[in-house]
């Protein structure tokens, strides 16, 4: 049935990779949208931020709960698991958790807090770090040892 309606998403062992860009868009849309809005303080551009960082805080934790259900079972050799998959799963629960921290104080001060509007900023820019650099090891994992894909044989020690 899944073959017929999204025939590549058959391919993948699990459903993570359909869910993760969800909350790297939402949340870099969510930092844009506030550092927009502090230099305007247009208040409809921070409410607009503020939707997109809760539904960027409700994706990552789609996000964190998939990765979390298909780290077990994923096909990769013990040194890749250990070099880039732990590391992943650092950087990603890292940067949710700060999401969260953050979106429960835009909520509790929203749309945007007043005071410590320059710390808010900062823990924008430490999320969007935390994603950047995680994505880019999960990227490494998928595209250089096909982490989760079917492509080639498994299992790729790491640096091969
Ligand atoms: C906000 C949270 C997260 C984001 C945004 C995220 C993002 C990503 C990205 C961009 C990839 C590469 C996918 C591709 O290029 O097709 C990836 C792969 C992967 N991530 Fe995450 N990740 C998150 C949390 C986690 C967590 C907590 C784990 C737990 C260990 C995890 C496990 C994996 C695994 C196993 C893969 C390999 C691909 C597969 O699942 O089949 N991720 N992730």
């Amino acid at each position: 049935m899944l073959e017929r309606i999204l025939p590549g998403a058959s391919h993948l062992q699990n459903i993570h990779p359909l869910l993760v860009h969800f909350p790297i868009a939402f949340l870099y849309g969510a930092a844009l949208l506030y550092f927009l809005a502090s230099i305007s303080a247009s208040d409809g551009l921070k409410w607009a931020a503020l939707w997109m960082l809760m539904l960027g805080a409700l994706g990552a934790a789609a996000a964190v709960a998939s990765g979390l259900y298909a780290a077990p079972g994923l096909m990769v050799s013990v040194s890749v698991r250990h070099e880039l998959l732990r590391n992943h799963k650092h950087l990603m629960v890292a940067a949710s958790a700060v999401t969260g921290v953050l979106t429960v104080w835009a909520l509790a001060t929203r749309p945007m807090p007043a005071r410590g509007r320059y710390l808010f900023l900062a823990g924008l820019i430490a999320v969007m770090g935390l994603i950047a650099a995680g994505a880019d090891i999960g990227g490494e994992m998928v595209y250089g040892y096909n982490a989760g894909g079917s492509a080639c044989p498994q299992p790729i020690e790491f640096g091969k």
